[in-house]
């Protein structure tokens, strides 16, 4: 029994050496989960967390077509978070995986870009609201809710929800409803959620990324990915227990709900 554990033992570092097994470092990299990475902010943080080192699992509705997301060394898995089904096949993928950091970031404004038509009860659709809400409200719960056994193998166990400042109930003006209203409700999924993971030691916050310019910001933004996502990652490297179930800026200011 012992010359059979000790013959496997050479053999694990005679492979190891010649580079035919894995060395264990390369499996206690951190780990990270973003969805909607097909684009925009969620492609830039991709980028920048392959960059730190991190196996990268970035999301997209329609895998074949993230022609900028294949570019990178993103592991790309099908997620369309309003689908109960596909968020199911999501885990069942994932099953045993540890994720230190799992960024509910996929987000949909609405049928009317920024700065143009500003939707209002007069011109209002149920179903505008309704897409909103599955998307912004309900994709985040869902997904978080499946996601847990991965985010509890992690070390890290922090869940950020990419919110808005147009959430906030503070913020005056009418515009935007469907956006603002679901978001306002991703609010309050992380404040329910960090009260309920507290016990597993997971941290979960909304996070604001500022206005920057990607499809869905428009050139009225006035950040650029590159600029704002290393901010908002070094935001999510310092969080500790004490924060969670709070608001934060890109760079790093307390928001107020
Ligand atoms: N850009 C800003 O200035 C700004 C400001 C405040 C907050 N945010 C928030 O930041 C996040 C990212 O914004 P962005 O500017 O990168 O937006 P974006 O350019 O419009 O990209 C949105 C991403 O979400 C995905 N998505 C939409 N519906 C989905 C669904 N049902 N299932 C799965 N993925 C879905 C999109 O996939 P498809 O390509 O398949 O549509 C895309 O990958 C959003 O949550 C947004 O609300 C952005």
């Amino acid at each position: 029994m012992r010359t059979h554990l000790l013959l496997s033992l050479i053999t694990i570092t005679i492979l190891t050496a010649f580079g035919y097994a894995e060395p264990a470092e390369s499996t206690s990299k951190p780990s990270i989960l973003i969805t909607g990475a097909n684009r925009g902010l969620g492609l830039e943080l991709c980028k920048q967390y392959l960059k730190q080192g991190y196996i990268v699992y970035g999301t997209a509705r329609k895998p074949e077509k993230a022609t900028e997301l294949q570019a990178t060394d993103t592991i790309i898995l099908p997620l369309d978070v309003t689908s109960q089904e596909s968020i199911d096949a999501l885990a069942q993928q994932l099953r045993g995986k540890p994720l230190d950091i799992l960024i509910n970031n996929a987000g949909y404004f609405g049928p009317n870009p920024i700065g143009t038509r500003m939707d209002a009860i007069w011109t209002l659709s149920r179903e505008e609201i309704e897409n909103c809400h599955a998307v912004n409200t309900m994709g985040p719960l869902f997904v978080t809710k499946a996601l847990i056994p991965n985010v509890q193998l992690g070390k890290m166990k922090k869940i950020i929800n990419m919110s808005t400042c147009s959430s906030m109930l503070s913020r005056k003006g009418g515009g935007a409803m469907g956006y603002r209203i679901s978001k306002a409700g991703l609010n309050m999924v992380t404040v329910v959620l960090s009260a309920q993971l507290k016990q597993l030691d997971i941290i979960v916050i909304s996070a604001a990324p500022g206005h920057n310019k990607t499809d869905m910001g428009t050139d009225m933004g006035n950040l650029l990915p590159s600029q704002s996502m290393p901010q908002l990652m070094k935001v999510i490297d310092e969080l500790t227990m004490e924060q969670t179930g709070g608001f934060w800026y890109y760079n790093g200011k307390n928001l107020p709900w």
